[in-house]
């Protein structure tokens, strides 16, 4: 397979969200007398959207100030509708459809099946709100108010067998949808893997919506892994499988470029990138502002426990 080389994502990032996006977006929210606060927003949207969500308070760091919706909507990466961060809201949107959606639950499990994506949220017992820190390793960050189930509730369903050590979640395959597939800009379907005990960590959570609204196909549309205490690039969107497998998976772009991407991918300030620092980010929507990065991306108490005893530099 043809594997082009992975565009330099590292600090083309100057770019920040398009615009005439930004602006249309803004004009839009005008119109509906919005043009407040991004809560403003979201409490309009969550009402309109017919998407009933609890915040669940002990996910919401007072100290955390969200990203504005805006920002969180119109710069993203998914290399199945384009390389640059303003291409997937336009081409996610142009005849794809992430409704109706059937996942399966697969692999090394008593429960295998096949079920609707609004009946597995049904299964999961509705969505709650979570604010996360968002942090790419193309050293930019957001924070992002999501909403969905805990990735725990999904495990418990497939009910694994002791034989399975990982998840491996794997999204859709369409070329005939997806301009980046169709030019294989990556090896698809994107691949991403979690190690069962990561993946039934309180806080790893599987999103539908962002802000009480369902989440726009550019950002995973209907269902992505949120996992903030690692790289963005983990959390694999518009996800059709999760399988429960033995041995440890490879992800999309740890076959890309194994040197860069690990399968661990922690959020880790004293490990750099090897072509850029990993010591401090970017902060979408703030200007020129730069913050530090935090070890785990600021959740060391929830995840350290995990990697005890783990040279964190061999496995990046
Ligand atoms: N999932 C798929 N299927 N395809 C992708 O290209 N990009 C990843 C991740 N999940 C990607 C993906 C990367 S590099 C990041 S940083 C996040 O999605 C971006 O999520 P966001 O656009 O919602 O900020």
């Amino acid at each position: 397979m043809l594997i082009h080389t992975p565009k330099d994502w590292a600090l083309r990032e100057s770019a920040a969200t398009p615009e005439t996006i930004y602006r249309n977006r803004r004009a839009f929210l005008k119109t509906l007398g919005l043009a407040g606060t991004a809560f403003a927003a979201r409490d309009l949207l969550g009402a309109t959207g017919g998407f009933p969500t609890k915040v669940n308070a002990a996910f919401r760091d007072p100290a955390l100030k969200p990203t504005a919706y805006d920002h969180i909507t119109s710069y993203n990466n998914f290399y199945e509708f384009g390389t640059s961060k303003e291409e997937p809201v336009v081409l996610a949107n142009r005849g794809w459809k992430s409704e109706p959606w059937t996942v399966e639950l697969a692999g090394l499990i008593n429960a295998p099946q096949k079920l609707d994506v609004n009946d597995l949220v049904a299964k999961m017992g509705g969505v709650e709100q979570r604010v996360y820190r968002h942090r790419c390793v193309e050293a930019w960050s957001m924070v992002v108010p999501w909403d969905g189930f805990p990735l725990a509730k999904l495990v418990a369903l497939a009910d694994p067998k002791p034989e399975a050590k990982f998840l491996k979640m794997t999204t859709f395959l369409d070329p005939k949808s997806a301009p980046g597939q169709r030019e294989r800009n990556l090896d698809y379907p994107y691949v991403e893997g979690l190690r069962l005990d990561e993946a039934t960590n309180e806080l790893a959570f599987i999103a539908t919506g962002i802000y009480g609204k369902p989440i726009p196909n550019q950002n995973g549309a209907p269902l992505r892994l949120v996992t903030p205490w690692k790289y963005g690039f983990k959390g694999v969107k518009s996800i059709v499988k999760f399988e429960f497998v033995a041995k440890q998976p490879r992800g999309t772009w740890e076959v890309m470029q194994a040197r860069e991407y690990g399968f661990y991918a922690n959020v880790n300030p004293n490990v750099d990138h090897p072509r850029w620092t990993q010591a401090s980010e970017k902060v979408i929507g703030g200007g020129l502002t730069r913050q530090r990065t935090l070890m785990f991306n600021g959740y060391e108490k929830q995840v350290a426990g995990l990697y005890q005893g783990m040279n964190l530099e061999k496995n990046y």
